[in-house]
């Protein structure tokens, strides 16, 4: 099967909006701080880059590329492909996602930057399934709530393709 794009479901404007408005609450929330912002590859892309000019803080930044396998309702397992270079280690740390979904992936990073000794964590992500969930976690810093539909471009993918767009897609199957 072969999809293509559909319809815009967030548009660039309200998603630049909304980004400044999370970069408020973070600069905010972390006054006086110096928390690491890690970047999870490669979705969070486009939204990192974004954010981060957004955060008033001396933040450093990071990236971290995992992927999350498992099945049922316990977090699944996370695989470290590339790691980050920074130690976490009594930091202050804000993990930035494309999309929580099932949340799995989101569960398995917190639970393992905590043991590797993050000071704090929590998550930031530009969209949010909240239909979807099979594990307990709310981001703590969420863009948008969207319904259960796949979406593309910002940074998110359909078999990789599609990452580059400007706006939020809905997808089609191509006729
Ligand atoms: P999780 O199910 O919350 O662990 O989500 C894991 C990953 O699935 C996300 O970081 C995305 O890369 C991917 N994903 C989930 N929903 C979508 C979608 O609608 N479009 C593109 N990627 C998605
Ligand atoms: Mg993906």
């Amino acid at each position: 099967m072969n999809y293509v794009i559909d319809k815009v479901l967030v548009a660039e404007e309200d998603i630049r909006r909304r980004v400044d408005e999370l970069g408020k609450e973070i600069t905010r929330d972390y006054a006086g701080m110096q928390p690491i912002a890690v970047c999870v590859l490669r979705g969070a892309i486009p939204f990192y880059a974004d954010l981060i000019r957004r955060i008033d803080l001396p933040v450093t930044v990071d990236t971290i590329t995992v992927s999350s396998y498992g099945s049922g309702t316990v977090s699944g397992k996370l695989k470290v492909i590339t790691d980050m270079r920074t130690s976490v280690e009594s930091r202050d740390v804000l993990v930035v996602d494309d999309i929580i979904d099932s949340g799995r992936t989101s569960v398995a990073l917190i639970e393992m930057l905590k043991e590797r000794g993050a000071k704090s964590v929590r998550t930031c992500a530009l969209l949010d399934k909240p239909s979807r969930r099979v594990v307990d976690i709310k981001g703590d810093y969420v863009g948008f709530a969207i319904p259960d539909e796949f979406v593309v471009g910002y940074g998110l993918d359909w078999n990789e393709k599609f990452r580059n767009l400007p706006h939020v897609y809905t997808l089609k199957e191509e006729k």
